[in-house]
């Protein structure tokens, strides 16, 4: 059900604006599944996409229905790096040395901090959820507590060229 989305291999696919899932790990898809079970995610008014996943996360019935589809998602292979995004990688390395404290020098993620790996994710994609933290359309539910972490780190880009040069150079590090 979800490969019509995401892709048969979880790839993810700009045509339905789906996130890539592969190569992400358990722990992260687990929490995000559950975020929009729980309606701590894509309950927004404006959250277009999000509210596309939240009805689909809902077809889920229980936390071991949640587990077995992370867990089988966890087996395919990285997908292809997306370059879609134009910006300074250079300019965004810079900027990038506050996120790496929590998602990794490397971009791979660090589970202790609760911050997820940024390098297998497609890059419009990063670039959405970097805007939604910014315009509280993610990470503003009271629940939901480490997107509220998040929401502040996205806020100290402060316009389109950061957020495209930091995706640029996460888009940049060594898969
Ligand atoms: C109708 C299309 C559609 C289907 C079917 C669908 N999804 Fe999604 N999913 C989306 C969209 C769109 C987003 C992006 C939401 C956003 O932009 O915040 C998303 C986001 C996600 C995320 C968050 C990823 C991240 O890094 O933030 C996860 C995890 C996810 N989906 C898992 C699933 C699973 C598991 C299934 C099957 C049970 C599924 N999806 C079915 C459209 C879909
Ligand atoms: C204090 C720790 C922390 C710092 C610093 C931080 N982040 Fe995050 N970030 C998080 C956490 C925790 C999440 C997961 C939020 C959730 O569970 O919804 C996250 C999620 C994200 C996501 C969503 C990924 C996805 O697949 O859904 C992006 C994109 C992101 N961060 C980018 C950045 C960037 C770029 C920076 C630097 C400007 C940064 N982060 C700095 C903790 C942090």
């Amino acid at each position: 059900m979800c490969a019509s989305c995401h892709g048969s291999q979880g790839e993810g696919n700009v045509a339905t604006n789906s996130p890539a899932l592969a190569g992400q790990e358990i722990w992260y898809l687990e929490a995000q599944i559950n975020n929009f079970r729980k309606g701590r995610r894509g309950k927004h008014g404006d959250d277009i996409y999000g509210r596309q996943m939240q009805p689909m996360a809902m077809t889920l019935a229980n936390d071991a229905a949640v587990k077995a589809v992370a867990t089988y998602i966890a087996s395919f292979s990285k997908p292809p790096a997306s370059t879609t995004i134009k910006g300074d990688a250079a300019a965004g390395k810079a900027r990038y040395m506050l996120c790496a404290s929590c998602h990794g020098p490397d971009g791979k993620g660090i589970k202790a901090r609760h911050g997820p790996g940024l390098l297998v994710q497609q890059d419009w994609y990063l670039v959405r959820q970097l805007q939604n933290f910014k315009k509280g359309i993610r990470g503003s539910d009271s629940k939901d507590i480490y997107g509220q972490q998040m929401r502040p780190m996205a806020m100290t880009l402060p316009d389109e060229k950061a957020v495209a040069d930091v995706v640029a150079y996460i888009s940049s590090l060594a898969r």
